[in-house]
């Protein structure tokens, strides 16, 4: 696998050498990984399905979820897409290039690997200089899912792509930790009204500016059964999740502490994921915090690594505190809910 460092941003764009060579892997139908605002993806050309089904492979993802087609910037939507909305546009001038995805007809321009054999397909421009400069220099849309092993915590940095794909990609770009640290949010502008498939860096609050009808489609907030009908096929699998087992506490910090503590005689190989201010309550456990509790950005920015971080102590529990029901807090509750498969303790 090629590996290059590319965290000097001032001097990133399409011309230099590693972004040219990363271009010629893609467009020869091989696998870059590439740093986004929000995480990692795993590129591969869109327009050729034989290199997109490489993709499933590397992750070892389902073959009916579908992956984002990344676009250098508005003007590929008209080539990707039928029946495009005005809001679309609208979104698209305040939002992109950004952390948000729209879900629309496929013209079917993309290969069909990409869609999954759905009339639909999602497109978003991503907010990285990196990310920028490769799809300017392929000068193709780029299909590209979170570049980690399916299943797993999405990948904030290099060194979480390497560990979970080295061997089975051609190309890595280093672009540092990614700033927003959860996927973009995937908006369905297909449906009855805009619908809100995975919550992520653009809130419910930002579309409504543009789409007042705007919502969360409900399978954000439950455990979806195996076998039910949804919108977004990758709402279905468990996800995110690090290799130890996810309990989410809620209650008062002094109360789940000492419930822990409790739990933590009979059990070594616990772990906690708290708040900054909780974690002087943890001294002599196995506990690192993902930022302030009212700060939602940190603890987006945070999360996977934290769970990563956890993951390569040997915890085999760990236990969470979880924010919710909050609109800048929802893509942290959706993707730690889901890591935990909705195993939720209340505390008291
Ligand atoms: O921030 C992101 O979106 C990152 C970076 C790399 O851009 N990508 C990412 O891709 O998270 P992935 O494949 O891990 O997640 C894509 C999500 C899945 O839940 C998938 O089901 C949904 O988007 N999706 C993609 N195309 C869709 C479509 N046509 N209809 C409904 N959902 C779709
Ligand atoms: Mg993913």
């Amino acid at each position: 696998m090629e590996f290059w460092d590319v965290t000097d941003f001032s001097k990133v764009s399409a011309d230099i050498e590693p972004v040219r060579r990363a271009a010629d892997i893609i467009l020869s139908g091989g696998l870059v990984a590439f740093p986004t605002e929000t995480v990692y993806g795993l590129g591969a050309n869109a327009l050729d399905g034989n290199a997109v089904s490489r993709i499933f492979e590397a992750k070892g993802r389902p073959q009916d979820n579908p992956l984002i087609a990344h676009v250098a910037d508005m003007s590929w939507l008209e080539r990707l897409c039928l029946d495009i909305p005005p809001v679309a546009y609208e979104l698209c001038e305040l939002y992109w290039p950004g952390p948000l995805t729209l879900v629309l007809r496929s013209s079917g321009v993309v290969a069909k690997e990409v869609t999954a054999g759905l009339d639909t397909v999602g497109v978003r421009s991503p907010n990285h200089p990196v990310a920028l400069a490769l799809l300017k220099a392929c000068d193709v849309p780029i299909a590209a899912p979170s570049a980690n092993t399916s299943g797993r915590p999405s990948p904030t940095a290099a060194r979480h792509v390497y560990h979970d794909l080295n061997g089975k990609i051609d190309a890595l770009l280093d672009g540092g930790r990614c700033s927003v640290g959860l996927e973009s949010t995937v908006l369905d502008l297909v449906s009855d009204v805009p619908r809100i498939l995975r919550p992520g860096g653009i809130t419910l609050e930002q579309i409504r500016k543009v789409c007042k009808d705007a919502v969360y489609d409900k399978a954000i907030f439950g455990e979806v059964p195996k076998d039910a009908p949804v919108r977004s096929p990758g709402m279905k699998y468990r996800h995110y999740a690090p290799r130890a087992k996810v309990i989410i506490l809620r209650g008062d910090s002094s109360d789940v502490a000492a419930y822990i503590r409790e739990q933590s005689v009979n059990d070594p190989n616990i772990a906690v994921l708290c708040y900054d201010e909780e974690l002087p309550l943890y001294g002599g456990l196995n506990a690192v915090s993902y930022g302030p509790r009212s700060r939602h950005d940190i603890l987006s920015y945070n999360l996977f690594s934290a769970l990563r971080a956890l993951d390569e102590t040997g915890a085999e529990t760990i236990y969470a505190r979880c924010p919710e029901g909050s609109d800048t807090a929802v893509a942290v509750e959706n993707r730690l809910k889901r890591a935990s498969a909705y195993h939720i303790i209340d505390v008291k």
